[in-house]
């Protein structure tokens, strides 16, 4: 059961106070800021988050991204769990910074979503962050714009079922957004600010906590207390925390958000975040088979040796080859093929180049599908509105979050 919100959350209130880059460890993680090498045990200890238990990840809908613990730690999840289950309601929130186009890596949280959706019937919120990617980053609103605007039509191709997805852009329902994230940041002092985030740049970064937690509290502000999990990469988790925090210190009607927290997927270029702003190319879901055959060839690191015959004598390594990573988070669902290719490589019969056209293959597959569902949408404004809040959800979360407009009562 969820703990009562008067009750102090010692996940965020121990944790979130600690300098976020203690001297002892060699990485940062914050949303702002990823760099060093990054050790995701350690990582669970400062922020004070639990690893998924076999039995856990047993009861999630199978996926790989699970079964083989990419997505590795969590906050609450038995709650999500155990709804999940017996059919009560449930939400999911996985949101997206709108700063540039959509690569592979950005897309396969909002996949795992949709099968959860599926499975069970969760309910998925989909937010678009425009404000604070206009604030983070050096480009006009026109710019971000355009982005959210492409984004947006990644986000309706991946399939969701309308009727039990919304989809919400801070700058564009700010009605509801708005005085939620006000009464949140209430409780938010620059202090929590900058020791959870470190410093920021702008008053605009000090205040968007206030307007991520608004996104994760909405499903439950829209329909009821319940239970509300974030499937999120390891440096989005600061901002779950400073949720779960204001949320208890506001007695909002809702439960503290869980959270489901992921490794990085690799860049191409190794071991790290997979970037679009960093240096080597990422997959972008707009590329054709030809421009992802050409990336991944030139650019993909391997586990391969120094030439053939050593390849073919001792082996690769497969725990380092990025095209084999990328089959095994998402692309290769079956685990006795996966063994299969990671033995091949291993042994020597298989060559970097072969195993580079096995994900080439699957990576095109999977992107011909999501570009044909996103080639058959019509206007965004047609597309979008089956996904939009309805002015009856937009009263409830008002209403719930105890913050009627002024014009109103
Ligand atoms: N801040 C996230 C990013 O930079 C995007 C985001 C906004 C988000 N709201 C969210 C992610 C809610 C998960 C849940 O990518």
């Amino acid at each position: 059961m969820p703990e009562p919100s008067e009750t102090p959350d010692s996940t965020a209130s121990e944790p979130s106070t600690e300098p976020n880059r203690p001297d002892s460890d060699a990485f940062t993680v914050t949303p702002y800021a990823v760099d060093g090498e990054i050790d995701y045990e350690k990582l669970l200890e400062r922020f004070g988050a639990d690893p998924l238990t076999d039995e856990q990840i047993n009861r999630f809908p199978d996926h790989p991204l699970l079964r083989r613990r990419t997505f590795y730690a969590g906050r609450d999840v038995d709650d999500y769990l155990e709804a999940a289950a017996v059919g009560d309601p449930h939400a999911i929130v996985t949101g997206r910074g709108p700063s540039g186009a959509m690569h592979l890596g950005h897309v396969l949280p909002l996949y795992l979503a949709k099968r959860f959706q599926r499975a069970t019937g969760a309910t998925v919120y989909v937010p678009l962050s425009d404000d604070e990617k206009f604030l983070a980053k050096d480009q006009s609103f026109d710019s971000i714009g355009e982005h959210t605007r492409e984004n947006l039509r990644d986000v309706l191709a991946v399939g969701f079922d309308p009727e039990r997805t919304r989809i919400v852009v801070d700058t564009a329902d700010a009605d509801v957004v708005y005085p939620i994230a006000v009464r949140l940041a209430k409780h938010l002092t620059p202090a929590t600010v900058e020791a959870v985030y470190g410093d920021q740049d702008t008053v605009g970064l000090q205040f968007y906590p206030a307007v991520q937690a608004t996104h994760l509290l909405l499903p439950q502000l829209v329909a009821g207390r319940q239970p509300t999990l974030v499937p999120i990469a390891v440096d989005q988790d600061p901002h779950v925390r400073v949720c779960r925090d204001v949320a208890a210190k506001e007695a909002l009607p809702v439960d503290k958000p869980g959270a489901l927290l992921g490794r990085f997927l690799p860049g191409l270029e190794g071991p790290g975040k997979m970037s679009s702003s960093g240096g080597a190319p990422s997959i972008e879901l707009t590329d054709d088979p030809e421009s992802v055959a050409e990336t991944i060839r030139t650019h993909a690191y391997t586990g391969s040796r120094a030439t053939l015959a050593e390849h073919r004598e001792k082996g690769g390594d497969p725990t380092v080859d990025v095209p084999f990573q990328y089959l095994r988070f998402f692309f290769e669902p079956d685990d006795e093929e996966l063994e299969r290719i990671a033995a091949d490589y291993r042994a020597g019969d298989l060559l970097s180049g072969e195993l580079k056209e096995l994900a080439i293959e699957r990576i095109s597959d999977f992107l011909a599908d999501h570009q044909r569902r996103r080639a058959e949408l019509g206007s965004l404004e047609t597309e979008l509105e089956p996904y939009r809040l309805t002015d009856r959800e937009r009263r409830r979360a008002l209403e719930r979050a105890g913050v009627p407009t002024g014009l109103e009562g």
